[in-house]
């Protein structure tokens, strides 16, 4: 449940990013996009638009896909973040993304943090979906380099 700050208070929080517990004060309308590329130097995603159109500042918010420049890090107190920098293991890229390596599934790179976050949730609920089903997963993630085609060839070839 969301506490009652005023719009001037300032409170301190404690978030678990990528299994790590970290405490950030943070006022009533600081985004969780700001909080985790401005306090804690996460700046794997992006934002892009910063009002959930198109979502470049995906996160995991317990698992879930979340566009992190409209969450108010407020709302996401003692919750579980993922950050792309929390995907690979020991060094090791996770299945999407080598995935993305495998199948040149990015131009710019701009949306991909947000593009394999998006990926990985639907992939850890549903881990053999069809091609629509990944498209609708990855609908709200947009590539302005249209690299979609390698994208989609991508999330239908994760070896994991
Ligand atoms: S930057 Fe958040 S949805 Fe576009
Ligand atoms: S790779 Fe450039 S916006 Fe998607």
């Amino acid at each position: 449940m969301s506490r009652i700050v005023k719009s001037d208070e300032r409170v301190g929080i404690e978030l678990i990013v990528n299994g790590e517990r970290e405490r950030v004060n943070v006022g009533p309308s600081r985004f969780l996009s700001d909080v985790l590329r401005e306090d804690l130097g996460l700046t794997g995603l992006k934002v892009s638009c910063g009002m959930a159109n198109c979502g470049a500042c995906t996160v995991l918010v317990d698992g879930t896909p979340v566009y992190s420049c409209i969450t108010l890090a407020l709302d996401c107190e003692g919750r579980a973040i993922t950050t792309i920098e929390g995907l690979s293991q020991d060094g090791e890229l996770h299945p999407v993304q080598r995935a993305f390596v495998e199948y040149d599934a990015l131009q710019c790179g701009f949306c991909t943090s947000g593009q394999i976050l998006s990926m990985t949730a639907l992939l850890e609920k549903n881990p053999a979906p069809t091609e629509e089903e990944l498209r609708q997963a990855m609908s709200g993630n947009l590539c302005r380099c249209g690299a979609y085609v390698k994208i989609l060839q991508a999330g239908m070839n994760v070896n994991r």
